[in-house]
């Protein structure tokens, strides 16, 4: 945020000489492309924005699964099904190796998924649209999978190494996502009047969320400014949301599809897709809660997290055990020596 990164470099001068050239020594750090890890000295401000950053995407991660989750068992073959389970599954994972890297930063899990499960935390906007047809399993995978790798590539870069490295894992499961996504599309679209139908009413209700997936513009962009310094974000929200329509664009209309905006046009100068306005409205919407499934979406992550609780337990009472067995065996050895 530009207001407390003024905040933050006045506290700085405030704090004397000494904080300062710990701050500058971060900075120089940062600017020579050094990773930052868990024990290095990293201003706060830094470690606050990463624990929101990253649990944020983790806890988009898990309710992502959501929307999907609601067609495995309405998958058209079991080549399709199987398909769909490990995409769920993969996006559990990326959860998990999420909660892991903010584990790094100093808090605990339970308390970020505490943040989920009373609404102080947010996700991304786009796990609260319906999922109506099989099609929407398509375009999930094709636009809402190819959106996430235009943000999630840079981020293989981050400058905090636990963050970067789940990226690359993350990265390269998302693009089988993104494939799995279009090859439904493009089966739909060499399908049946009435499958090509479907795929068109997924692209016109998808595409305009999918766009706002990126964020605020640039002029409205809370957090840009800092987090490209600490080289956190590498690109802003409208670089990535002009990336991710330069390449979708042209996939749309192999399918051949059309795209629900009649501003959409090639601009022979600049090399890009120029769009219509996004209706900022919407995103705000959802984002304070009124979106179609919001409530739905956390009544059922609120359910599953206390019918789990059970599974926590017994994991937990199982680790104990073992970390006593272990220790009680280790006992007498390490007394001898
Ligand atoms: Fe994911
Ligand atoms: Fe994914």
């Amino acid at each position: 945020m530009y207001t407390q990164a003024l905040n933050a470099r006045d506290a700085v001068a405030e704090a004397g000489p000494e904080e300062a050239g710990r701050h500058a020594r971060f900075q120089a750090r940062i600017e020579a492309e050094e990773r930052i890890e868990p024990n290095d000295w990293m201003p706060e401000a830094y470690r606050r924005t990463l624990v929101r950053q990253i649990s944020q995407h983790a806890h988009s991660e898990i309710v992502g699964m959501l929307p999907e989750g609601n067609w495995i068992t309405r998958a058209p073959s079991l080549k399709r099904k199987a398909a769909l389970l490990a995409k769920v599954q993969d996006e559990a994972g990326h959860g998990l190796y999420l909660y892991a890297a903010a584990e790094t930063l100093g808090v605990a899990r339970e308390d970020l998924v505490d943040q989920l499960l009373d609404g102080r935390a947010k996700y991304s906007s786009i796990f609260n649209y319906p999922t109506l047809t099989w099609a929407d399993i398509g375009a999930i995978g094709w636009l809402v999978d190819g959106a996430a790798i235009m943000n999630q590539i840079p981020l293989c870069r981050c400058s905090y190494g636990p963050y970067a490295r789940a990226m690359i894992r993350i990265c390269k499961e998302e693009s089988f996502h993104q494939r799995q996504g279009y090859e439904i599309m493009l089966t739909l679209c060499r399908g049946t009047p009435e499958q090509k139908a479907m795929a068109q009413d997924a692209l016109n209700r998808w595409w305009w969320p999918c766009l706002m997936m990126f964020g605020p513009p640039d002029s409205e962009s809370q957090h840009s400014e800092q987090s490209a310094r600490w080289k956190i974000k590498r690109f802003s929200n409208d670089e990535l949301r002009q990336k991710f329509v330069d390449a979708t664009v042209p996939q749309g209309h192999h399918l051949g599809l059309a795209f629900p905006d009649p501003e959409l046009a090639y601009d022979a100068e600049t090399g890009h897709w120029r769009f219509g306005a996004i209706d900022w409205e919407e995103f705000r919407q959802v984002l304070a809660g009124n979106g179609p499934c919001n409530r739905q979406r956390m009544r059922q992550r609120r359910d599953a997290h206390a019918a789990g609780a059970w599974v926590r337990e017994a994991a937990l009472a199982h680790a104990g055990k073992r970390a006593r067995r272990a220790s009680a065996e280790a006992g007498p050895a390490s007394a001898a020596a």
